[in-house]
């Protein structure tokens, strides 16, 4: 008797709580965003409000998208009845801390490939904007998504939240895949079931977006999401600062996912009429697993994200850890016959060739005083260009043009140059302190420290820019009474400065590093070539970081050294080098003579082959997360050539390794195997070496490789014979 009362009051509550929180509203009209494979389709309800209805696979007949609820509200504001985290939050000049959110307009442009669909929303009682804008890149199946605020207040508004994206997803678990990690130990990839409540990956670094999280995800739908198999949605951010990353599942189990900028210590005064316009978010479906979604990545990325993505890159050989900051003139064009020996086209000169009064012959002083040391050059850079040109070679130099040593005539000259609080003592991280770049005089300094090196030194041929630290007791000498846009307004400026010399230095490679892997996004990467992923250089530890970037990034971005870090062979070290876009950071003349007849034919091999290495389709066939070896291969578009990568990390004894299905190839084709990068008194047991397999043998049965020894590897190119 009890129990029925009890279940009764359950119902008359539901009852009354139904009648408090109506039924979803009906649709007016929809509007589908859509790739060749996804859609993204939301309705406009007859309240004018505007709601998220679908985001997947692509149906057959766009009608069916009608018989789908108006569940989700698509970007929802703060302060009326949303009782789960915002993904914008605006302060009236009134006072009054809610927005409303209705549609007012929308509007499709078409350019070839890229159809963007943008939707205006207004708040029916103040002279708020918000427009959603989404360019789906339809051949590649990524979409891309950001937002504008405007409004005519009469004075500003605070902002509080400003989501890049808000979206909604319902299933009945959820896997995320995060990737974190630390200095020397970046992009550790984890798996974990979601929650009730919020799972947050952010970072607070300011000058960069990762070092412990990076700024990329995937969230599987029910299942965690294997190579090829699986639903699930692969999302980044383009933002070179403090980025988060929500992840919210709310008391019926559907899941919001805000991507933006992080608010913390972010609260933004906009002006009236100023147009805050959110970092792009950038994401792609697919239900067939992780793999696919990353060659949707690698392929936008070439033909958008990135700097000249199909054009070439050049291979190089730098002399960070053969000589640190101990080097002179002699030790330098001496490693240049070195580079010139192995075949690769550019010699890279890295931290330690400047400063005078304090001259950098450590990471204690020097950095800002871009001039040339005396004592160690004392014919200038000038002349290391005509020597290394004389030599065979291009050459490239070390820029951390963002950055200062208190030791150095910079700061003496401009203290108020620099990111510090008042009234605390400063505070350093590898002995340096970030300069306030959202001051135009450092904007121009910056500008004006490579515009000037490039004039006097038009042959450079290749940059490397680093950033070695994050922002800490931030505060902004010239943003004075705006410090909570100091976060921002420093990424927007180092964009600014990028915008100005790509428009005058249109073709320049340029590396992207960041005290190893610290600024690996698509904000960054349209106005640079390569990226430096991790001061840890030893190969055991790459095959899992390079594995890490692999999900997001393609090949041509990851600069991979061979270097003396690391016990293993030259061998291994080319073959995990070669993954990626290879480079040197080596002593050459302390290599025995196999290991320079190995290296020079590696470096033919790569550039007979660094093509399809860096355009061809990655599938990665075996992961180091599952088993004691790690294989991965590129196919090229039309299925003719493909290269294979196998390490063997550290197998148990006697292990028996099944055979790998190879993927990207034709079965109707018939492929040569042929073992490259041998190296003499290494054996390699392969027993298919130069035999020939019909390619549906190689996809349903595979091929047995030489994975039974420690730190050992194998590179195979497989060529279609007709
Ligand atoms: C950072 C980079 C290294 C090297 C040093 C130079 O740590 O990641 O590759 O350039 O700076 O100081």
């Amino acid at each position: 008797m009890k129990r029925n009362c009890l279940l009764l009051s359950l119902i008359v509550l539901a009852v009354n709580l139904k009648a408090q929180f109506p039924a979803a509203p009906q649709t007016q009209r929809q509007i589908i965003v859509e790739t060749e494979n996804t859609s993204l389709v939301f309705s406009v309800g007859k309240n004018q409000k505007l709601y998220q209805v679908y985001l997947g696979e692509k149906l057959l007949n766009p009608e069916d998208y009608k018989t789908l609820p108006n569940q989700h509200e698509a970007y929802i504001p703060s302060g009326t009845d949303n009782l789960f985290e915002p993904a914008i939050k605006m302060l009236h000049n009134d006072g009054n801390p809610s927005l409303e959110l209705l549609v007012a307009d929308e509007k499709v442009t078409r350019d070839g490939n890229l159809v963007t669909t943008s939707i205006l929303l207004k708040d029916p009682k103040y002279p708020v904007e918000v427009q959603l804008n989404f360019t789906a890149f339809q051949k590649e199946n990524i979409i891309k998504t950001w937002t504008e605020i405007k409004h005519q207040e009469k004075n500003p508004v605070i902002l509080f939240n400003f989501a890049s994206s808000m979206l909604h997803v319902d299933a009945d678990k959820y896997w995320l895949t995060q990737f974190h990690g630390d200095w020397a130990k970046e992009m550790r990839m984890e798996e974990s079931q979601l929650t009730a409540g919020i799972k947050t990956i952010d970072s607070k670094l300011g000058t960069r977006a990762n070092m412990y999280q990076t700024p990329v995800f995937f969230l599987a739908k029910n299942k965690p999401a294997t190579e090829n198999s699986g639903e699930v949605i692969a999302g980044t951010l383009g933002w070179t600062g403090s980025f988060q990353m929500l992840f919210e599942i709310d008391n019926e189990g559907s899941l919001r996912i805000n991507s933006g900028i992080n608010p913390f210590a972010s609260e933004y005064h906009l002006k009236p009429n100023e147009t805050f316009v959110t970092p792009e978010f950038l994401f792609t479906f697919s239900n067939q697993g992780k793999g696919q979604a990353s060659r949707n990545f690698h392929r936008w990325a070439r033909n958008y994200g990135i700097m000249d993505g199909n054009g070439t890159r050049l291979s190089l050989l730098n002399n960070w850890e053969a000589t640190y900051f101990d080097f002179d003139e002699k030790k330098l064009t001496d490693l240049f016959g070195g580079a010139k020996e192995l075949g690769v086209d550019l010699f890279l000169l890295d931290d330690g060739w400047f400063g005078n009064k304090y001259p950098r012959a450590n990471d204690r002083a020097g950095l800002g005083d871009w001039q040339e040391t005396t004592t160690k050059l004392p014919h200038g850079l000038g002349y290391l260009v005509e020597q290394a040109e004389a030599k065979g070679v291009k050459f490239g130099i070390w820029l951390e043009p963002e950055m200062v040593n208190p030791k150095s005539e910079l700061y003496e000259k401009h203290p108020d140059w620099v990111l510090k609080l008042p009234n605390r003592s400063e505070h350093y991280y590898r002995n340096q302190l970030v300069l306030d770049l959202t001051n135009p005089e450092v904007q121009e300094f910056v500008f004006k420290l490579v515009d000037d090196m490039m004039t006097k030194n038009p042959k450079i041929a290749f940059i490397k820019w680093d950033c070695n630290r994050m922002m800490t007791n931030t505060y902004s000498p010239y943003l004075k009474d705006k410090q909570s846009h100091v976060q921002i307004e420093y990424v927007r400026s180092f964009y600014r400065v990028m915008e100005r010399l790509r428009a005058k230095y249109p073709t320049l490679p340029i590396m992207l590093c960041s005290g190893g892997g610290g600024r690996t996004d698509y904000g960054a990467m349209k106005y640079f070539t390569e990226f430096w992923p991790s001061d840890n250089t030893d190969p055991y530890e790459r095959v899992f970081i390079q594995w890490g970037y692999s999900y997001f990034f393609p090949s041509i971005t990851s600069c991979n050294h061979i270097t003396s870090m690391g016990k293993q062979s030259i061998k291994f070290k080319t073959d995990v080098a070669m993954m990626g876009k290879m480079g040197y950071d080596i002593r050459v003349n302390e290599m025995t003579g196999d290991e320079l007849s190995f290296s020079k034919q590696a470096v033919q091999n790569y550039n007979r082959l660094k093509e399809l290495v860096w355009k061809g389709d990655l599938y990665r066939l075996v992961s180091p997360y599952e088993e004691d070896r790690a294989v991965l291969m590129y196919a090229n578009e039309t299925k003719d050539k493909a290269i294979l990568f196998s390490y063997s990390l550290h197998p148990r004894a006697f292990n028996q390794y099944s055979d790998v299905r190879l993927l990207g190839l034709d079965p109707n084709k018939k492929y040569k195997i042929v073992e490259i990068n041998k190296m003499q008194g290494i054996r390699s047991w392969f027993p298919s070496d130069g035999k020939t397999f019909s390619g549906d043998y190689l996809i349903k049965i595979g091929l047995k490789l030489p994975n039974n020894s420690d730190l050992t590897s194998a590179v195979i190119e497989i060529t279609e014979v007709k």
